[in-house]
């Protein structure tokens, strides 16, 4: 496991420049955490491709997860955030773009379906991946299986209330269940890129990284990956001394 720990102001350009650097030429596949942390690194990536210093557009885009029951449309769907902040910007053709379909009337078929794809195509070169302040890799919250694949899954009351700030601060609005690639679909990346600011996710991300490998904290599964990078601001890394 590799990591960086950096100063917050120069987070997305280290980080852009990691996930470029893990990427093959031609046609990457690029799988996506959403959420605010990556954010920034978006923007950074969106950047450069404008000063035309990087072009993704030939990349296929893959999303970790979805709310049950927001649509494609909904500027609160992970469906919006990956075309509005990642494909769009990158120039990647929605053919290219992939995320479960949350509004699907039978989530847990669109979950298999969604498995499916992942299993078909060539497999994701870099996944950049966040934590949650529970643990939680994607939306494999506490207690999910080290083994399990994209399924339906419950969200916690913890992830519901911090992903409030996305549904204007009403956690009674956000969803209460979710598609979500498995911790064994994720696992199956060539690289994986996992980006943790903040002091919220202290205490994740260093049971995560040294504690026991356990379904009570899922990102701990990341130690058992031959490819991880860790990108860290020093906010994020405060309880790893
Ligand atoms: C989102 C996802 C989640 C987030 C995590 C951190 O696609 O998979 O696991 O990465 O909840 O979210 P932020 O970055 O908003 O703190």
């Amino acid at each position: 496991m590799k990591v960086t720990v950096v100063d917050d102001d120069i987070f997305a350009t280290i980080a852009a420049t990691a996930l470029l650097a893990g990427l093959p030429s031609g046609g990457p596949t690029l799988g996506v955490a959403t959420g605010g942390t990556p954010m920034r690194v978006y923007a950074e990536l969106a950047s450069r491709s404008r000063r035309g210093e990087v072009d993704l557009s030939g990349a296929t885009v893959v999303a970790l997860d979805e709310y049950v029951g927001l649509d494609a449309d909904d500027p609160r769907s992970y469906a919006a955030y990956v075309r509005t902040r990642i494909a769009d910007p990158l120039g990647i053709p929605s053919p290219n773009v992939h995320v479960p379909q949350g509004d699907s009337a039978d989530p847990v078929a669109a979950a298999e379906a969604f498995e499916q794809q992942i299993a078909e195509a060539a497999g994701v070169d870099v996944q950049i991946a966040g934590i949650g302040s529970n643990g939680h890799l994607a939306f494999n919250e506490p207690g999910s299986a080290l083994d399990s694949t994209t399924r339906v899954v419950e969200l916690s009351e913890q992830t519901r209330h911090d992903n409030a700030r996305f549904f204007g601060g009403r956690v009674e609005d956000v969803p209460r269940r979710a598609i979500t690639q498995g911790l064994a679909t994720i696992g199956r990346a060539r690289s994986i890129l996992l980006l943790a600011a903040g002091s919220a996710k202290a205490d994740a991300l260093a049971a995560a990284l040294c504690g026991p490998v356990d379904a009570a904290v899922p990102a701990s599964v990341l130690q058992r990956h031959a490819d991880v990078t860790v990108i860290a601001d020093r906010a994020a890394w405060s309880r790893m001394a």
